[in-house]
């Protein structure tokens, strides 16, 4: 199992590298405008989604699990009081700091694999998007339950993360090849599913109201989903 340390390093190098490329990997080199505009899109989908649910967290505090260059932290910015973007790279925290336009959006270095530095039930929205898909298992189960602690009651958890590759060719070749070897191709960047019906048990069983799983349109080689989650 790849340690905290590890991973930590890895995406700080990835941070280095090419930022804008390690959080979203279709194109090489990014504008800035449009990088952050896709974060926008998102964030106003997601909004809109939980209101066709008839959920509606207040607007107070909100975290960005993972929040890499905070092309998200910000877009939820637009909403909340106050955001707080959390990552494990260094790297990434620094960048997300200088292009960072919003008074109420911080940016805080998180190692310890759980979400000690924050107080029990003071969220109203835990955000994450392509990162529980980048690290093994027990500890997106483990930070699932932390995210539940943080929240308020009424609070909502929204995630993204893919159930198992599809069979396109290349996920036929995800299926096939060994583990380290895909890795190194992505230089470092590790990917680690898990099927849906587990996920929605793990929520259930850590006290999440499962609103709804919806299909995560943006992943061809991955059937993905983004869950959407409410403490109660
Ligand atoms: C693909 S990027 C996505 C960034 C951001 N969520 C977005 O969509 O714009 C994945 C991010 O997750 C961060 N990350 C990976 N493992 C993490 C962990 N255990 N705790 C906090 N951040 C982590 C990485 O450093 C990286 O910034």
């Amino acid at each position: 199992m790849t340690d905290l340390n590890t991973l930590g390093e890895t995406w700080d190098k990835l941070g280095k590298y090419n930022a804008f490329w390690a959080v979203l990997s279709d194109k090489k080199q990014w504008n800035e405008k449009e990088f952050f505009e896709t974060g926008r899109k998102e964030i106003k989908q997601v909004l809109d989604n939980l209101k066709k649910h008839k959920v509606t967290p207040s607007h107070g505090k909100a975290m960005d699990f993972g929040c890499g260059l905070g092309r998200l932290t910000q877009a939820l910015g637009k909403y909340f009081d106050e955001v707080v973007g959390v990552d494990i790279a260094s790297s990434m925290i620094k960048q997300a700091t200088d292009l960072n336009k919003l008074k109420n959006v911080s940016f805080k270095h998180v190692t310890s694999g759980d979400l000690a530095p924050f107080k029990t039930g003071t969220f109203d929205l835990v955000f994450t998007d392509i990162v529980f898909q980048h690290m093994e298992n027990e500890y997106t189960l483990h930070y699932i339950e932390e995210m539940h602690r943080i929240l308020k009651r009424g609070g909502v958890l929204v995630f993204q993360l893919p159930s198992e590759p599809t069979n396109t060719w290349k996920g036929l070749l995800i299926k096939g090849l060994p583990d380290n070897m895909l890795t190194y191709l992505r230089k470092g960047m590790e990917m680690h599913p898990i099927r849906k019906d587990k996920v929605i048990q793990h929520l259930q069983d850590t006290g999440f109201n499962v609103i709804t799983a919806e299909h995560d349109s943006n992943h061809k080689h991955w059937d993905a989903y983004f869950y959407y989650a409410s403490k109660t």
